[in-house]
């Protein structure tokens, strides 16, 4: 007798729903005569593995408003708000904000978090209190840190000395921020610093690169560089690249099957950079993204970031990457037949292999971690932003949502409407 049998659930690409059995929190064969100690039926729901968040800024979720509001909302009041933030936090300020957002990631299904954190600030105050988190949410909600320097390694006072330190105390990732520092040089060089530190203590790297409309800022060629040189494809990811998008196509070209043969991850934020770029555009505005689609036909593994909950840069959001690809149908053209489907997997096998998520994804002999969408198919699932019917991780459900009933009332009868194009109403 097993503990559990999930009944017609349908993973990502079933054409048929399938029987998945549960046995000491593992994923089994189905044993005969499908005798479980507890039975769910789940009517062909789409049920993928774990969704991963590839890219957050935990420390500044929920600061939206304090001590100020972003008026302009555009990145660099954003950024002078936040300065003005630091200065209050201390280690309870961001530990109860975080816990409230992995809650919230957890009830969409994520349980792999990759967390930037700002260490531009000589306590380390954010970055102390999400390494304690780190140990607390383990196990539920899986956390790498991201030693960000959001002022800049070489710009910023004491910047290096900065990083150092927070990636000895800890921190599993080296950031960076080159198209902030003072120079284009000053730009090289913290690519090259930032490589340098995570080679010293076999951490992988994270840069934000190019977060610009700046068709100048070419940074992510340093990292390509470095990348190939050092043998450490497959350990590095590049973030945002907003100035892609402007780069002339023969630039472009060169740049894209560069960055394939360098094995490098690229994350794109579409809530984020939906309303930070274009800002000196007055028409037509470009969107502000990096080539997606270009970069997939590469062979590149592009993800999708969250980047941003209720913070300085992005008053909106509640943590959930669905939402983000639902954006990112829209402003990345993603809305072909062969693309929508792509979508799924951009937040939850790609950025597994950026973040080197080991035991992911449905197989016998696995670990239990999955999502039960109230949705049917992966395109369902995102053009209804469907929610996260049960979650659960090691067999055991952590989290649960009741699917919502809704009615109408047509020529007097109440009927029942569920969205769906194959069912009645
Ligand atoms: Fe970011």
């Amino acid at each position: 007798m097993i503990d559990l049998l999930l009944r017609n659930a349908r993973p990502v690409g079933a054409t048929e729903p399938v029987d998945l059995a549960v046995d000491g929190g593992r994923l089994v064969p189905l044993p005969p005569g499908g005798e479980a100690r507890e039975r769910i039926a789940l009517r062909g729901r789409l049920v993928p593995p774990p969704l991963v968040e590839p890219h957050i800024h935990l420390d500044a979720v929920l600061t939206v408003g304090q001590p100020r509001d972003n008026v302009s909302g555009s990145l660099f009041e954003g950024i002078a708000v936040w300065a003005d933030r630091v200065k209050s936090l201390t280690v309870a300020d961001v530990q109860s904000r975080v816990r409230q957002v992995l809650r919230w990631q957890l009830a969409n299904g994520v349980q792999h978090v990759r967390s930037h954190v700002d260490v531009c600030d000589s306590e380390l105050t954010a970055l102390r209190a999400l390494l304690e988190l780190r140990e607390e949410a383990a196990g539920q909600v899986d956390l790498q840190l991201v030693a960000f320097p959001q002022l800049g390694i070489l710009s910023f006072d004491g910047g290096r000395e900065l990083m150092r330190k927070a990636v000895a105390l800890g921190a599993d990732v080296v950031g960076g921020i080159p198209h902030y520092e003072l120079t284009r040089e000053d730009g090289v060089a913290s690519v090259i610093y930032a490589f340098d530190l995570a080679e010293e203590f076999g951490a992988r790297v994270d840069i934000h690169c190019d977060e610009t409309d700046d068709d100048h800022s070419r940074f992510i060629e340093v990292m390509v560089a470095e990348t190939i040189r050092r043998g450490m494809s497959g350990r590095v990811t590049a973030s945002h690249t907003t100035a892609m998008h402007s780069y002339n196509a023969a630039y472009a070209y060169r740049l894209v099957s560069n960055i394939a043969r360098a094995g490098l991850h690229m994350v794109t934020n579409p809530l984020d950079n939906a309303v930070l770029q274009g800002r000196f555009d007055t028409g037509p505005i470009r969107r502000g993204h990096t080539r997606v689609k270009q970069l997939q036909e590469a062979g590149v593994n592009v993800c999708i970031g969250h980047d941003s909950v209720m913070d300085p840069w992005y008053p909106l959001g509640y943590g959930d990457p669905v939402q983000a690809a639902f954006v990112l149908a829209h402003l990345g053209h993603m809305s072909g037949a062969a693309e929508l489907p792509r979508l799924l997997d951009m937040v939850t096998a790609n950025p597994a292999a950026a973040l080197g998520v080991e035991d992911y994804g449905l197989r016998e002999g696995g670990s239990a971690d999955l999502v039960v969408f109230g949705a049917p198919t992966d395109v369902d699932a995102i053009r209804l932003v469907a929610p996260r019917h049960l979650v659960l991780r090691g067999g055991r459900i952590v989290a649960r949502t009741e699917p919502a009933q809704t009615s109408v009332v047509w020529d007097g009868v109440e009927e029942s409407v569920t969205f769906l194009r194959d069912t009645r109403g």
